[in-house]
This record gives structure tokens, C-alpha cells and sequence, in this order.
């Protein structure tokens, strides 16, 4: 059950804001525009409640000066208190998913398919804490996370957004997580986002977007169930999902957004819809947000499409097919919220505690950042005892992904796909960089061609996938188009899918190929993933000598360095199942394992 989000006093207060707002700034308030798309001017003479930016959306040179100063004339706006307006503050919102990661500088966390293997919901707080700090920093108020995905297919290009394919783990972050973030709404704090409501993680075939097919006890099971814990710890505000369930929009859907979010579950914060959310629900898009607004949606994330939005709204108020006793509920939810976070007394970001202070992206944060790594990496396979490596060995690092801080950082991170190689993730460290460090005899050959017999003792490949987001992420049949997501995108742009298999040797042939290369050279390999999911990878296991899943570490990369040298053990265990064949789909209590290493496997 949801806990009482509200104080009394703050309720009188909403409702003495609300009696003073005409119609136009109570659609203005339940609007969210993307920073492109909307100047302060435009939130003062709309009455915008809020601003986000989509995946990479960045002010001037993406430095905290940069953040807190547009962060200040959004808010010097949405105060102005001339002829006609009503200061309320706005809110900015982000998708902060693993630190605050699309800004310069940023400590970057391993992303949650790694958090979750590290089984370990007290540093789950931590993470969320210096993350909390580091979004302050920019003057931002808002992040769009925890995701709550409960993922039962690896093929859906946001497994690594979820901690697990079970909702045990998913649960037992859910509120340390919301804990860690809003820190009891202190001065410290950010709004949180439980998303995506609901059952985004079970899509049929992983289909970014797609219908979740499954019995109301199964949404409940699975997905339904660590929204208890997020509301529990009184999370703000939940985001509406893309997808279907049993063929009905989420975006559009009474009976999950009202009556079981907010009825049976008791959620007294506001819903924002998604990236355009609502633009699926029906060829007019008038009649979309009418469907949207009535099903119970609070907050409209509408990118640039906010005029319209607002239009179509107004109308349908005016007509009488928008409810005013809905416009009033939705901000009123809005509004409480804001007066909950403080927000009316809170100072101008510029004014503001953490705005753009020296913590971060500090050594302390990055050590947190560092611990997660280790806890994250999982050991797969360790013939004769390889690992841990000695220091003082001659070590041949090779693999595409070995010095590429970018890779090992996987999607949201600078740019809404990611970004590759090292210079846009300043700070931190490589994989190859940390064992540099560790061993500075190591030597790095990408291709692996300076592999000869004797030449070394060990060698380190680190493997994998490339940065991807949402669809593009996808492992599907490629004549599906992708949906375009978060990302402003000119409507009718193709999107593709990642690949269309779980092998990686199919996808990324020459990953096996170093590794065999080394090994065919006498030279014990140690394989090191970088990848978004669990994948297919029979044949790289079978040409290493050990294997370490290290999923999408983050910014520092010599967490990795301190496992293979021994200065921690392996503690990781799988928090999903591993596939043992490509068309495979085991997931944790399958009535036949398909599962090459089940979920819980890891080697000390
Ligand atoms: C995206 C994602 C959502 C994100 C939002 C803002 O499409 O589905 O997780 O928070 O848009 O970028």
C-alpha cells in the first residue's frame, strides 16, 4: 500500500493555489516540454510545469555551470509573478538512470543489470545517494528512475535497465533505491520516478514497446510487485509505459493508471506519461490526449509537441469530454508534489546548497562507483584456477571493448544511445587503464596480434556489445520497425534494431576471433563481457580459460582490475538466467531450465 505522501498543511496550500488558477495555467502545469523545444519565455507565458531533457539533451558545453544557469532561467520563469500568472516553480526533469550520467564529468554507476547482480540493497542507498548529489549539482530536481522492469526476455534492448529477471531482487531495491534518491526530502533530495507502469520487462519476444500478454495474477507476480515497495517509501511520482497490456495501451489504460495505481494501491503522486507516450493512442492526436488525461495520466511528457498539446486539451475541457474535476485532480497532484519537495522554498538553482558543487564526479563518489563494479562482476568459468591474475605477470589485454569507457558504459550515457571510446566520459578509468595500473607491465593489443608463443602468461579480451537505448537495442527480426522512444527524432525516421540473434559470435564475429587468435598462440585467455544482457556465448567460453561477466560497468572500469588481481573476490551472482541457446528464454522457476548457469550462479 502506498504510503500518506501529503501533510496537511501542504494539501491546504494546493488547494489555495488551485482556487487561484484559471484553466490555461492548470494544462499549462500538467505539461512537460523538452529543453529544445521551450524557452523560459515559453514556461512563463504557458505556465509550463516542467522541463526535461530527452537522452544527451545538454545546454552549452555540458558543464554544471552550464546546467545550473539554463536551470535558473527556467526557474526565474516559471516565478514570474507579472499580470495573469501565479509563481509556481518549475520542476526538471532527467533521466538520471545510473548517475547522472549524460553530464561531463559525472560519476558513472554500473547500470542495473550489474547492481543487481551485486545482491547488495545497502549499497543499492549509497548509489542513489552520491547519484542524488550529482543531479543536484546540475540544479535538476527530478529523475526519471528507479526502473522497476521485471525483464523475462534478454532480447529487449533495455534489459540492462532492469536489476533482474525476478522481481525478489527488483523489489528489494525498489525502495532503498526511492530511499537513497529523495533522502527524505531534505536538502539533498531529488524527486524519484517508479517506471515503467507496468510490465515493460514482458513483452512477448522482448519487443521494445510491445504487448505484455500475460494473466492479471502474472502482471501482479511479476510485475505489479515491486511498485509496492517504491510506494511504500513514498516515491513521488511513476511514469506510464509504452507498452500493452493485452492489447491496451498503458498511456491509455483507466483500469492501471487509476483504478489500481491510484484506487487499489492508494498512489497519491502524480503520473507523467512517456517520451510522446500518448501519441500511440489514436490517429487524432486531440482524441489521444483526451484518452490519456481521462485514464488518469497527470503530467505530459510531450518533447516538442507541447503547443499542440495544450490546444487540444483546452478544447477538450471546454467541450466537456475532459472533466475539470480531472484537470483539478491532476494538479493538484502536481502541485502537492512540488509543495512535498519543498520546492516553493527552495532558492533559485543558482542559490541553491549543491548546485555545481565540488563533489562531483570526486574521488569519493567514483570509489562508490568503483565498489559497485566489483560487487557486479560475475565468474562464469576459472580453468586451473587463473584467476585471480599475479601483478607481476606478463598480461596481454586485447578486445574491443577493453579500452573503450564508453562501451563499458553502455546507453544514457552523454548521448541517449551511448557514446564510444574515452574522451566524451571524462573521469574514470578503461578496463585496460585499471589493469595498467594494477599490472604496469600489461600490454594492450586490440586485435590481439601481438600474440606469440611464450611472449605472455595471461591474457585479458574484453568483449561484447556496443552502446545501444530502448529499441535500437532490440534483438528482433529487422523488418519490425523500432519506435523512436526518448529521443527527438523527425517523425518517420527508421529506427534499427540492434541484431536479430542472442549469439554474440553471430553479431560480433570478431570477439571470438582474438580470443581464438590468443589462444591458438599457447596464451591462457581471460574473456571480460561488456554487454547490456546475458548472451549465447558457447563457443568464447569454450576457447577462454575463464569468463567474467562484467555487464555495463560505468565509468570506472578498474572495479574490474581489483577482481582479476585478487584484491577482492568474485561476489557477484546472476540475477538472470544465463541462455544456453539462442532461441532459449529461461528465466528463474521455468518449469524446464533452459539455463546454462541459472539465476543465483557465480563462482567465488
Ligand atoms: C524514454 C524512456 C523513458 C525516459 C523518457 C525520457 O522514451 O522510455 O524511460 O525516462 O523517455 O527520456
Amino acid at each position: 500500500m502506498s504510503r500518506r505522501l501529503f501533510a496537511a498543511a501542504d494539501q491546504e496550500r494546493a488547494e489555495a493555489i488551485l482556487s487561484r488558477m484559471t484553466l490555461a495555467q492548470k494544462v499549462g502545469q500538467m505539461t512537460q516540454a523538452e529543453r529544445m523545444a521551450a524557452t523560459p519565455a515559453d514556461v512563463r507565458d504557458y505556465h509550463l510545469g516542467s522541463i526535461l531533457s530527452g537522452g544527451g539533451s545538454c545546454p552549452g558545453d555540458n558543464t554544471l555551470a552550464d546546467w545550473v544557469a539554463m536551470n535558473d532561467a527556467y526557474w526565474a520563469a516559471s516565478m514570474d509573478a507579472g499580470p495573469g500568472r501565479i509563481p509556481i516553480p518549475i520542476l526538471y526533469g532527467v533521466d538520471a538512470i545510473h548517475g547522472n550520467a549524460n553530464v561531463r564529468g559525472a560519476t558513472v554507476f554500473p547500470h542495473n543489470i550489474g547492481l543487481g547482480a551485486a545482491h547488495d540493497p545497502d549499497l543499492i542507498e549509497r548509489v542513489a545517494r552520491v547519484s542524488a548529489r550529482e543531479i543536484l549539482a546540475t540544479g535538476v530536481e527530478w529523475t526519471f528512475a528507479p526502473t522497476l522492469a521485471v525483464v523475462r526476455n534478454d532480447r529487449w534492448g533495455r534489459t540492462y535497465e532492469s536489476f533482474s529477471e525476478d522481481p525478489e531482487i527488483v523489489t528489494a531495491y525498489a525502495g532503498r533505491m526511492v530511499r537513497g534518491l529523495q533522502a527524505d526530502l531534505e536538502t539533498d533530495a531529488v524527486i524519484a520516478c517508479a517506471k515503467h507502469w507496468v510490465g515493460d520487462g514482458g513483452t512477448t519476444d522482448g519487443v521494445d514497446q510491445g504487448d505484455t500478454a500475460v494473466s492479471e495474477a502474472e502482471l501482479e507476480r511479476l510485475h505489479i510487485a515491486p511498485y509496492h515497495a517504491a510506494l511504500a517509501s513514498g516515491v513521488l511520482t511513476v511514469m506510464a509505459s509504452y507498452n500493452s497490456w493485452n492489447g491496451e495501451k498503458c498511456h491509455g489504460s483507466r483500469y492501471l493508471l487509476t483504478e489500481v495505481l491510484k484506487g487499489k494501491l492508494g498512489f497519491e503522486g502524480l503520473v507523467i506519461s512517456d517520451w510522446d507516450g500518448i501519441d500511440y493512442l489514436a490517429p487524432d492526436y486531440g482524441d489521444a490526449v483526451a484518452l490519456a488525461v481521462n485514464a488518469g495520466i497527470d503530467m505530459f511528457m510531450v518533447s516538442a509537441k507541447w503547443p499542440e498539446f495544450i490546444t487540444q486539451l483546452l478544447r477538450h475541457v471546454r467541450e466537456g469530454t475532459v472533466p475539470v474535476a480531472r484537470i483539478d485532480d491532476a494538479v493538484r497532484r502536481i502541485l502537492l508534489v512540488k509543495l512535498a519537495y519543498g520546492l516553493f522554498e527552495r532558492p533559485r538553482p543558482a542559490e541553491r546548497p549543491w548546485s555545481c558543487h565540488a563533489s562531483f564526479g570526486s574521488p569519493a563518489h567514483r570509489a562508490v562507483a568503483r565498489e559497485a563494479v566489483r560487487k557486479s562482476l560475475v565468474l562464469l568459468k576459472n580453468d586451473r584456477a587463473m584467476l585471480p591474475l599475479s601483478r607481476g605477470a606478463r598480461i596481454l589485454v586485447a578486445g574491443k571493448n577493453a579500452d573503450n569507457r564508453g562501451h563499458q558504459c553502455g546507453g544514457f550515457t552523454i548521448a541517449w544511445q551511448g557514446t564510444s571510446g574515452n574522451e566524451q566520459v571524462v573521469g574514470g578509468t578503461s578496463i585496460w587503464e585499471g589493469i595498467r595500473a594494477a599490472a604496469p607491465g600489461a600490454f594492450l593489443s586490440p586485435d590481439g596480434a601481438a600474440a606469440a608463443p611464450g611472449r605472455f602468461d595471461a591474457a585479458v579480451v574484453v568483449i561484447g556489445e556496443h552502446p545501444y537505448a530502448e529499441g535500437m537495442g532490440d534483438l528482433r527480426r529487422p523488418d519490425r520497425p523500432v519506435q523512436r522512444g526518448s529521443q527527438a527524432l523527425p517523425l518517420g525516421t527508421t529506427l534499427s534494431p540492434y541484431g536479430d540473434t542472442l549469439e554474440l559470435a553471430a553479431t560480433h564475429p570478431e570477439d571470438l576471433a582474438v580470443i581464438r587468435r590468443i589462444a591458438e598462440a599457447g596464451i591462457p585467455v581471460v574473456a571480460v563481457l561488456v554487454s547490456g544482457r546475458p548472451l549465447v556465448v558457447n563457443a568464447e567460453l569454450a576457447a577462454a580459460a575463464a569468463f567474467v561477466a562484467a555487464w555495463l560497468p560505468g565509468s570506472e572500469g578498474q572495479g574490474v582490475a581489483d577482481v582479476l588481481f585478487g584484491d577482492y573476490p568474485f561476489q557477484g551472482r546472476l540475477s538472470f538466467s544465463w541462455p544456453r541457446q539462442a532461441h532459449g528464454d529461461a528465466n528463474r522457476g521455468d518449469p524446464v531450465a533452459d539455463a546454462l548457469f541459472p539465476y543465483g550462479f557465480g563462482m567465488d
